[in-house]
């Protein structure tokens, strides 16, 4: 099966990459598609048909082998009120992700409400059935609440330097790849995709 994923995150394509395997994983990036909508559901699916025309406009469609998806994801932080949510590539505008981070420790240390949950919303067609289905799927953890406890990494991806999974004790930057990939929002919704293609007999 071919998977052809739109996205321009380099993040995201590496742990979708690592997610599907041994699938092949195409990505189409760049698409004009505006997250104009204000819930997960509603995001991924312009994401979606906006890969699902380009396929249309640069062959003739998705072939019967392929699935065409797209994800919206994002993190809801007890201390803001469960915010930003879908909004979270566009919180704090103008402030770069390390500052956007500490910002956000800074105000759990200063409430003491430290939850947090990350959400995925995987939106797929699969050319085979023609059939378009949504997978929505949550981690949930607490944030960092010592500014002074963020460590930087290679793999820097958002906010993963401040959030820490239930039922570890570091954040997932710091854990391994193998562990966010089995435990991550989009771990799981990748899981749905796939045993929801496997009941269609598709894989
Ligand atoms: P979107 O799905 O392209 O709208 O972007 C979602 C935003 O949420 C990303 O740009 C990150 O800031 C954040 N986000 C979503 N998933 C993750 C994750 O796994 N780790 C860290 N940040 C994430």
């Amino acid at each position: 099966m071919r998977f052809v994923l739109a996205t321009s995150n380099k993040h995201k394509i590496d742990e979708f990459r690592a997610l599907l395997s041994p699938h092949d994983l195409y990505v189409v990036g760049n698409l004009d598609a505006e997250e104009s909508k204000d819930t997960y559901e509603g995001n991924s699916l312009i994401k979606l048909d906006a890969l699902v025309d380009h396929m249309f406009v640069e062959r003739d469609g998705v072939v019967s082998d392929e699935v065409c998806f797209a994800d919206d994801s994002g993190i809801e932080i007890e201390a803001f009120d469960g915010k930003p949510g879908v909004f979270s590539s566009r919180f704090m505008p103008g402030v770069a992700q390390d500052e956007r981070n500490r910002i956000i420790v800074r105000k759990v240390a200063e409430t003491g409400r430290n939850g947090a949950v990350f959400v995925s919303c995987i939106s797929f067609f699969a050319g085979g059935k023609e059939i378009k289905r949504q997978v929505i799927s949550r981690c949930e953890g607490t944030i960092l609440s010592d500014e002074g406890a963020i460590v930087r990494t290679e793999r820097d991806f958002g906010y993963d330097p401040i959030f820490i999974p239930k039922g570890f004790d570091r954040p997932f930057n710091v854990l391994s790849k193998d562990v966010k990939n089995s435990i991550s929002h989009r771990a799981l919704a990748v899981k749905g995709m796939l045993a929801a293609l496997s009941d269609m007999h598709l894989i």
